[in-house]
């Protein structure tokens, strides 16, 4: 991001502004800053819902040339929105929801990454049925369960707007050590908790 700014409104208030950033590829963020601060509008602009007013929000590819955020750079970025956002239907529908082709024992390894082990203790495991806004788990348990279904997309950029927010501090810092294990992936992750940051390579206060 390079000297952006952005205000929902014409004429209002900038919610960013003239703001600059490298997210480094392979790199781990921890974007920290209290409610309101613009973490969201940060992630949305990175998903190119929502387009700089002025600056620039730019994608490198492997040769190193910058292609302009927009909805064709979007597959590049798997992305967990903040609160719940399963749907209706059984824990295998909702995880093929990140890949339609994905196996059993693929949803196993991701729901075994995402720290949702619990899954495998229910009496009809994934075919255990949830509720649209993932009625029937518990909040922390419908967020980890959106986790797998991230893992098991394909992208290189990882999103997680406090998707972790409802987990007790060892399961979280469990997880996060889990999704930075395994993927090479760049990680940027919205978080209220100073105590995540441990475990990431890069802190961004807003
Ligand atoms: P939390 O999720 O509560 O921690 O906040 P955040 O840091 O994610 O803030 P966010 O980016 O959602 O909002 C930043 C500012 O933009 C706030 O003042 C919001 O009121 C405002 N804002 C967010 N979304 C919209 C929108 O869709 N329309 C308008 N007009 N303002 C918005
Ligand atoms: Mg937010």
């Amino acid at each position: 991001l390079e000297n952006v700014s952005y205000a929902y409104e014409d004429g209002g208030t900038d919610v960013l502004a003239d703001f600059s950033y490298d997210f480094t590829p392979g790199s781990c963020t921890a974007i920290l800053g209290e409610t309101g601060a613009g973490k969201t509008t940060l992630v949305r602009m990175i998903l190119a819902l929502i387009h700089p007013r002025k600056g620039r929000a730019v994608v490198y590819n492997n040769d190193g040339e910058a292609h302009e955020l927009s909805a064709l750079t979007r597959c590049n970025f798997v992305y967990v929105p903040q609160g719940n956002t399963l749907l209706s239907g059984t824990i295998r529908e909702n995880l093929k929801l990140g890949r339609l082709s994905a196996t059993d024992g693929e949803m196993h390894e991701a729901l075994h990454k995402a720290c949702a082990d619990f899954v495998f203790d229910l009496p009809d495991g994934l075919g255990t049925f949830c509720s649209e806004d993932g009625g029937g788990l518990s909040e922390g348990q419908a967020q980890r369960i959106a986790i797998a279904r991230a893992l098991l997309r394909e992208g290189s950029i990882m999103l997680l707007d406090e998707a972790t927010s409802s987990l007790d501090p060892e399961t979280e810092q469990r997880l996060l050590r889990n999704l930075l294990e395994s993927s090479g992936k760049t990680i940027i992750f919205v978080t209220h908790r100073l105590a995540v940051v441990d475990y990431c390579d890069r802190v961004l206060k807003m």
